[in-house]
């Protein structure tokens, strides 16, 4: 980019000879990319996140935006290199794409693509899953400029901080509203990201353009959030969700036994069956308005970034590594195939960029050719051929720019999503198995109308799959149920539908369209 600047400004010279101002040169663009843990689309009117909000109005805003994987560290490193899970072959926590042999994987990341056109790129947070998904390091020095910071009260992000109100003891709890003076450390990982960002962007005086991200942690649990917030979001505003209870036509392998929520201390006491056990009412109110008020906690950190953001200079992506069901369904958590663990916010924000809503469905994967269109960096970033396709840097993703300025001239978008599964029936690693253990994989297809899905058999040493065995198929039409409780595949009107879906799904799976 320092190069393309200097090439404008000898034109420019050229062209005008002395008469050139310095506010004629387009400078590139500085980039804030905000990264949250577990929020889900909150379409609910009554959550409403009002700096997010804000944001989208002024934005972008995409209300069909979907994860690659519900799971971390396979949706964000799918997300920040542009690729499928399939093409990263990472399913579960515990291989890092650059390690594969002859540089086969070495696939070049968002931060890693501006840092090597001329911006400092900085991390702050969780934006890489922690641990051996980026190598220890938050793929440094790949990706940043300097090493990623962690607020240092992230160590105690597991520890037992809950007060358990009958018996004072400290616990660790799903539901966890704490007073922010008596946490160890006197504080809370977000906040001091919080403010090492806005440090950041008080003191920030390089000549060259920054990307910045910061992830927040919250809402994943523990719900664990300055109890404050539970004020903004009381319990008589909470509902139950429309379908509580396991759908009928739900074939097996679609449930998963949210094993992370059940282990909690205050959850594990209630003695839920495994695996089919169903939240008793009281507790999913109660979960449901923490997960609220946790999310309220993150928007008003977002806001407060927000507020030393400088608005013309910069452009602004907002996301989450994927959603989080709430007991919809009879479940909890992500790991599944379904729109309340696969949608996410989706916001763009660039300065002249003209407010915009758009429903088609799009992916995360999206976001790099997207950002890379806006900056206007590079038009010669081919697509990728298929998920076998080593170059370093090819987009299975598209440009979202058609859509957000309004010249997508009826381009029908859908995504795709995959979950894995080691078994049929829901076991204890059914949430997040292994690569060892997978065996079964849920392909995903979700278009503007219709989610459809295919749980086929899926060999975890040659990464191949079997179209021919079947272990359960889902149609979910929007329009009549737009919380997926209603398995249409086998209701004889949709027969045709399920077809051209299933084609659909199979070909965009090994193909790139
Ligand atoms: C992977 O890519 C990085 C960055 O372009 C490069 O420095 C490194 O040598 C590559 N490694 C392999 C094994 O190709
Ligand atoms: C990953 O980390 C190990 C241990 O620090 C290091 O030896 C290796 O070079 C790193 N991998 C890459 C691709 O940088
Ligand atoms: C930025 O840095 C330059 C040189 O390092 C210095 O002259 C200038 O005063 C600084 N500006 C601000 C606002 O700190
Ligand atoms: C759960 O099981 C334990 C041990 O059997 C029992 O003491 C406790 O009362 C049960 N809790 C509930 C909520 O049923
Ligand atoms: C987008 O374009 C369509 C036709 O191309 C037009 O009808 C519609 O009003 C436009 N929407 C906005 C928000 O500009
Ligand atoms: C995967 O394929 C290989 C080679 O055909 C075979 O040896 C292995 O048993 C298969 N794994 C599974 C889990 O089916």
């Amino acid at each position: 980019m320092q190069r393309l600047t200097m090439i404008y400004v000898v034109n420019i010279i050229l062209l005008n000879g002395d008469r050139v101002l310095t506010s004629d040169v387009e400078t590139p663009k500085n980039i804030l990319f905000i990264l949250i843990d577990d929020l889900r689309h909150l379409s609910d009117k009554k959550v409403y996140l009002p700096n997010i909000n804000f944001l989208g109005k002024t934005g972008a805003t995409f209300n069909n935006a979907f994860a690659q994987q519900a799971l971390c560290a396979p949706s964000r490193n799918s997300l920040l290199t542009g690729r499928r899970p399939d093409s990263l072959r990472l399913y579960d926590f515990y291989s890092y794409w650059r390690d594969r042999s002859n540089g086969q994987g070495n696939f070049t990341t968002i931060p890693q693509f501006f840092k090597e056109h001329g911006y400092d790129t900085y991390s702050v947070g969780k934006v890489f899953h922690p641990g051996k998904s980026s190598n220890f390091t938050d793929d440094y020095p790949y990706s940043w400029s300097e090493y990623p910071y962690h607020p240092p009260t992230e160590m105690y992000k597991d520890a037992k901080v809950c007060r358990n109100k009958k018996t004072k003891k400290l616990e660790r709890n799903l539901i966890c509203p704490v007073s922010v003076k008596r946490q160890p450390g006197q504080s809370l990982p977000d906040l001091q990201s919080l403010d090492y960002a806005i440090d950041f962007l008080k003191k920030r005086n390089g000549s060259k353009p920054f990307f910045l991200a910061i992830g927040f942690h919250k809402p994943h649990i523990p719900l664990k959030f300055p109890k404050e917030y539970l004020k903004q979001m009381p319990i008589s505003k909470v509902h139950r969700p429309k379908e509580p209870n396991i759908p009928k036509d739900m074939p097996l392998v679609s449930w998963h036994p949210w094993t992370d929520v059940r282990k909690r201390d205050d959850i594990r006491r209630l003695n839920i069956t495994f695996p089919f056990g169903v939240m008793p009412t009281k507790w999913t109110l109660k979960i449901r308005q923490s997960y609220y008020a946790a999310a309220l906690y993150i928007d008003e950190l977002i806001g407060i970034l927000l507020s030393y953001v400088d608005m013309q200079k910069t452009i602004i992506v907002l996301t989450s590594d994927h959603g989080w069901s709430l007991g919809e369904n009879g479940l909890w958590a992500k790991y599944s195939n379904f729109d309340y663990a696969l949608k996410v916010p989706l916001i763009f924000k660039s300065p002249k960029l003209i407010p915009t809503v758009v429903h088609e469905p799009v992916e995360l994967i999206d976001i790099f050719p997207t950002l890379v269109d806006l900056t206007k960096l590079s038009d010669e970033i081919p697509k990728c051929l298929n998920h076998k396709d080593t170059s370093q840097l090819c987009f299975e993703g598209k440009s979202l720019v058609p859509f957000i300025e309004n010249n997508s001239n009826g381009l029908e978008a859908f995504a795709i999503s995959q979950c894995p599964r080691p078994s049929v029936y829901p076991q204890k690693n059914s949430d997040k198995p292994r690569l060892k253990d997978i065996t079964i994989m849920g392909y995903s297809i979700r278009t503007k109308r219709y989610r459809y899905t295919e749980w086929i058999s899926f060999n975890n040493t040659l990464f191949t799959k079997n179209w021919n065995n079947n272990y359960g198929i889902e149609l979910y039409d929007h329009i009549i149920d737009p919380i997926e409780s209603k398995n249409l595949f086998l209701v004889s009107k949709y027969k045709n539908i399920a077809k051209v879906l299933s084609i659909r799904l199979r070909s965009s799976v090994y193909v790139i369209v």
